[in-house]
């Protein structure tokens, strides 16, 4: 695992933008896995600043709301619309969320980890971790292996997100998320995390045991990691 600490959220997103850049230079229909969330705002807004031929390269989203109408804002359909698909100038036709909406989610779940398979596996995926340790919308004591289904989302994943909402009732109970089997499969794993609220965590998961209480901590899993964190974040790393 290698950890790149720096001084600030924005440089978060240089150094990760730096390390996409890489990738898609070497590979240009790269597959990227990409977050939504504060976290890799960053990264996004600096990639964009790269001279690169986005074309050909594709991307699955890690996440999706289960039950928002089709277009709301805050979907992850359209929240990967604005801050990725249009900033990054990738082709609509190149990128994939779960769908949330599907008369059958357990189905479009199934579908889905289908779909990346297809597309012959993840190059780089984006992460950020949530306070209580998830990644994706796996919430604690999501088995390790999990494939890509609904979960019920935690109470305070709701309220970490109900800042995006007009009330935290708005927040939907269900998401797709791709598992933890799912993200341990992708090549690389590129995780972005900033902020003092985000040091106990963080240190719990590159640090602690692995666990299913802390999702994040199957990152000790896997054989090509990459951390950039802010100072504040990084404050509690052994
Ligand atoms: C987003 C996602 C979540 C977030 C996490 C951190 O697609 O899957 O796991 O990465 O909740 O969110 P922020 O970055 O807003 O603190």
């Amino acid at each position: 695992m290698e950890i790149f600490v720096v001084p600030t959220a924005s440089a978060t997103g240089s150094v990760a933008a730096g390390i996409l850049a890489a990738v898609i230079r070497s590979k240009p229909d790269a597959v990227l896995g990409v977050a939504t969330g504060g976290s890799p705002l960053p990264i996004y807004a600096a990639l964009a600043n790269h001279r690169l031929d986005m074309s050909s390269v594709r991307a699955f989203a890690l996440d999706e709301y289960v039950g928002l109408p089709a277009g709301h804002p805050e979907s992850y359909a359209e929240v990967v619309r604005r801050e990725v698909t249009e900033r990054l100038h990738l082709d609509p036709a190149n990128v994939a969320v779960p769908d949330g909406s599907a008369a059958d989610p357990e189905a479009a779940a199934a579908d889905y980890d289908a779909a990346i398979a297809g597309a012959g596996g993840i190059d780089v995926q984006i992460l950020g971790i949530g306070h209580n340790g998830h990644l994706a919308f796996n919430e604690p004591g999501s088995a390790l292996d999990s494939r890509t289904r609904v979960e019920v989302l935690t109470e305070r994943t709701r309220v970490a997100n109900a800042r995006y909402f007009s009330t935290p009732e708005e927040v939907p109970l269900r998401c797709i998320t791709q598992g933890l089997g799912t993200i341990l499969e992708a090549r690389h794993l590129l995780l972005v995390v900033n902020g003092a609220d985000k040091a106990g965590i963080l240190a719990a998961a590159l640090n602690g045991p692995v666990t299913a209480d802390c999702p994040g901590s199957v990152l000790q899993l896997h054989p090509h990691v990459t951390v950039v964190a802010d100072e504040a974040a990084a404050s509690q790393l052994a």
